[in-house]
C-alpha cells in the first residue's frame, strides 16, 4: 500500500516537471515513401530522407519519421494518416491522431503515385486531407515536391521520372496556400551539379562488389543512400533557413550548429569521385568514399593532423576506400591520400558555420557559364532537357483517327483544314494513327490555343505518359506551340491526347516532331512510305466497294484499316473512328440524336459515303 502510494506520488511529481517539457517539444512528422522511410541496418546504406532527419535538429524538436514505403499519397493517407497501420503485430498509429498543435508534418509524394496513377485528383484529395487535418490540429504543413530520379538524358538533363506528379503538388501547395520545398526542382540541380557518376554511386543506391556487409550490387537510381539521404536532407534544411513562410522559417530557430567537413585528394585527380566538402551537424555519421581512377593506387584516409584514420563508425562498411565517423563538434578536414600524395595538415578553426548556402545551382563543377540561365522563377518542366525546336513537318489536328470532341474552323489563325476542339472534359481524347521511322527521343511541338484562367493538362500517350501543361494564349485565336520532348516507337503507333483536366484540353491546331519521315496512317503517302521501308511489301490493296450500309449496320469489306467519320446535317463531325479492316459497324450506336447523318468512310485511296437516318 505505502509503496504503491509512493509510485503514485512519484509519478505525479514526474508529470509536473517532465510532462510540460515533453509537451512543449515540437514534433517534425515526416510522412512520405521508401525515399522517406527508416530502413533497417540489414539494408545498409539504404536511407530514408527523414531517417538522420533529427540530427539537423536541436533539443527543442523531436523528428517522427512516418515514412512508408510503397504509399502513394492516396494508399498513405487512408492506410497510414486516417488509420493505424498494423505490420508483423508492430501498430504504427494514425498519423493525424499524433499531431498537436505547433507540430509540423513535412509531405512527400510522387515516386509511387506515378507507378500507380493516382491521377491529379486522389493526389489533390489526399494531400489537401492532410493539409486540413494538420492545420485542423494547429500543425504546420509543409509539403515537398519528389527527390527525382538520377536518371541522366544528358550531362545537365535528368529524366522526369514522376512525369505530372511534381506538378500536381506544386499545384495543391498553390490552390491551398502551403508552404512547398520544390524537392523536385532542388534535387534535379544537385544531381546536374555533382554529375551522374557521383550521382548513381554517392547518393543513389548503385553499390558495387564488396562495399558493404548488407548490400550487394545494385543499380538503383531512386532510393537514396546514406550520403544521399543526408544530402538531401541537408538541402530541405538550407530552404527551411531562407523560407518566405514565416512558420516555415521559424524552424530555422531550432536547426543546430553544423560543423564543416573539408575534403581533399592528393594528388590532386587520381579519383574519379569523392565524397564532397560538406557540412553535418553533431552526432550524424558521415561517410567518406572515393574511386580512384584506373592506375591509381590509394593508401587511406588521413586526418587534419596527417594521421591515417582508421576503424569505422559503420560496422557494414568493407571497402577500405570508405571511412566513416560520428560528427563531432568542430569543422574539420580529411584527405584521401594516393601513391604520390601526402595529407593536407592546416587546421581549421574549429568553429561551427555562419551561413549557408541558400540554393542549389544546377551547375556542373560549379562552373553555370556553359548552361542556359533562362529558367529563373517558375519551373517549367518543358524546359527540362533540350529541346529541338527545329520540328521538320506539321500534321493538321483537325481530324483526329478517333477522339472526344469536335473538328472546327470558327477561330482565326489556324492552319490546315482547321483544329480539333477537346470535349470539355477529364479523360477527352484525340487519337492520331502515326507511323515514325525510328524508335528515338525526338522533341514534339503542339500548336494550341485556348483562353482560361488555369492551365490545361494534357496526357500526350505513346507508350509513356509526356504530359504538357499548356499556358493560356489569352484568346482561341491566339496560337502558341508547346514543346515535350518524348521518345518515339517505330513503325505504326497511336499517338493519344488525353485531356487531365475537367475543362478538357485546348484547341489544338497541328503537331509535329524533330525528325523527318513521320507519316500519318491513313495518308496515301503515309502508306507508299511504310511499303518502301518494308521493302516492297504489297499486301495491302484497294477495293473499290469498301463499305455498305445495311439498315443500321455499316459494312466494311476492304483491305486495311477504315477510317469512319460521321457528320449530322450542319456538316458538323459528330464521330471519328478508326475500325479494323472486315468488321460491322453497329451505327446507331455511334451518334446520340435520332436525324439523319452523312456516313464518310476513307481506307487507303478508297472512298465511301452515303445518307443514313438514325429513326430508333
Ligand atoms: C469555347 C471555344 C472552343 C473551345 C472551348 C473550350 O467554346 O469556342 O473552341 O474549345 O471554349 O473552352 O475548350
Ligand atoms: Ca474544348
Amino acid at each position: 500500500m505505502n509503496c504503491f502510494a509512493k509510485i503514485w506520488q512519484f509519478a505525479v511529481v514526474l508529470s509536473l516537471f517532465v510532462t510540460p517539457l515533453v509537451w512543449a517539444k515540437i514534433t517534425i512528422y515526416m510522412c512520405g515513401d521508401s525515399t522517406m522511410q527508416d530502413w533497417y541496418e540489414s539494408a545498409y546504406p539504404k536511407q530514408g530522407m527523414g531517417q538522420d532527419f533529427g540530427y539537423f535538429f536541436n533539443a527543442d524538436v523531436e523528428v517522427y519519421n512516418a515514412g512508408r514505403g510503397g504509399t502513394t499519397s492516396q494508399t498513405y493517407y487512408e492506410g497510414h494518416w486516417l488509420n493505424n497501420f498494423v505490420k508483423n503485430g508492430v501498430t504504427y498509429p494514425a498519423v493525424s491522431g499524433l499531431l498537436k498543435s505547433g507540430d509540423y508534418v513535412f509531405i512527400m509524394f510522387g515516386a509511387n503515385d506515378n507507378g500507380y496513377k493516382t491521377g491529379e485528383a486522389n493526389f489533390r484529395n489526399s494531400i489537401g486531407g492532410m493539409v486540413t487535418d494538420a492545420r485542423a490540429k494547429g500543425a504546420y504543413p509543409i509539403l515537398l515536391s519528389p527527390i527525382r530520379r538520377s536518371s541522366f538524358v544528358g550531362a545537365d538533363s535528368v529524366y522526369e521520372s514522376y512525369h505530372a506528379y511534381p506538378i500536381f503538388m506544386r499545384r495543391v501547395a498553390d490552390s491551398l496556400n502551403v508552404p512547398l520545398i520544390d524537392l523536385d526542382t532542388l534535387s534535379r540541380n544537385y544531381l546536374i551539379s555533382v554529375g551522374e557518376y557521383y550521382s548513381h554511386h554517392y547518393v543513389n543506391m548503385f553499390i558495387d562488389e564488396g562495399e558493404y556487409s548488407t548490400s550487394g550490387v545494385q543499380s538503383d537510381n531512386q532510393h537514396l543512400q546514406q550520403m544521399g539521404a543526408n544530402s538531401m536532407a541537408r538541402i530541405v534544411t538550407e530552404q527551411i533557413r531562407v523560407h518566405k513562410d514565416a512558420n516555415v522559417k521559424k524552424l530555422a530557430n531550432y536547426l543546430a550548429p553544423m560543423y564543416q567537413v573539408n575534403v581533399n585528394v592528393s594528388p590532386a585527380g587520381s579519383d574519379s569521385a569523392t565524397t564532397l566538402s560538406s557540412y553535418y551537424p553533431q552526432g550524424m555519421k558521415v561517410t567518406l568514399k572515393t574511386t580512384p581512377k584506373a592506375g591509381k593506387t590509394f593508401l587511406g584516409w588521413f586526418d587534419a593532423n596527417g594521421n591515417k584514420v582508421s576503424g569505422n563508425a559503420v560496422t557494414q562498411i568493407r571497402s577500405d576506400k570508405m571511412y566513416s565517423f560520428v560528427m563531432g563538434n568542430k569543422s574539420t578536414q580529411y584527405t584521401a591520400v594516393y601513391a604520390g600524395g601526402s595529407a593536407v595538415k592546416s587546421p581549421m578553426s574549429g568553429n561551427a558555420l555562419t551561413t549557408f548556402p541558400q540554393s542549389t545551382p544546377k551547375c556542373l563543377n560549379n562552373d553555370c557559364s556553359n548552361l542556359n540561365s533562362s529558367s529563373s522563377g517558375s519551373f517549367n518542366p518543358e524546359e527540362e532537357e533540350k529541346m529541338n525546336y527545329d520540328i521538320k513537318k506539321f500534321f493538321d489536328a483537325y481530324e483526329p483517327d478517333s477522339g472526344d470532341g469536335f473538328s472546327e474552323n470558327n477561330h482565326v489563325g489556324y492552319t490546315g483544314q482547321g483544329f480539333f476542339n477537346f470535349d470539355n472534359s477529364k479523360n477527352s481524347s484525340a487519337f492520331y494513327q502515326m507511323w515514325f521511322p525510328a524508335a528515338q527521343r525526338v522533341t514534339m511541338g503542339i500548336r494550341y490555343s485556348f483562353k482560361g484562367n488555369s492551365d490545361r493538362l494534357v496526357n500526350i500517350y505513346l507508350d509513356h505518359d509526356y504530359y504538357v501543361s499548356f499556358k493560356s494564349t489569352g484568346s482561341f485565336d491566339v496560337w502558341d506551340t508547346a514543346y515535350v520532348n518524348i521518345d518515339l516507337l517505330s513503325g505504326e503507333n497511336t499517338l493519344q491526347f488525353i485531356s487531365m483536366t475537367d475543362d478538357g484540353g485546348p484547341n489544338i491546331d497541328a503537331f509535329g516532331f524533330s525528325i523527318e519521315g513521320v507519316c500519318r496512317a491513313s495518308d496515301v503517302n503515309c502508306k507508299v512510305q511504310k511499303q518502301d521501308s518494308i521493302q516492297g511489301n504489297s499486301s495491302a490493296k484497294d477495293s473499290s466497294k469498301i463499305a455498305a450500309i445495311r439498315g443500321d449496320v455499316l459494312r466494311l469489306t476492304g483491305a486495311g484499316n477504315a477510317l469512319v467519320k460521321v457528320y449530322d446535317m450542319n456538316g458538323r463531325l459528330v464521330k471519328r473512328e478508326m475500325v479494323a479492316n472486315v468488321s460491322e459497324v453497329p451505327l446507331s450506336s455511334m451518334v446520340k440524336a435520332n436525324g439523319i447523318y452523312r456516313v464518310v468512310v476513307k481506307q487507303g485511296v478508297a472512298n465511301y459515303s452515303a445518307t443514313w437516318a438514325k429513326v430508333k
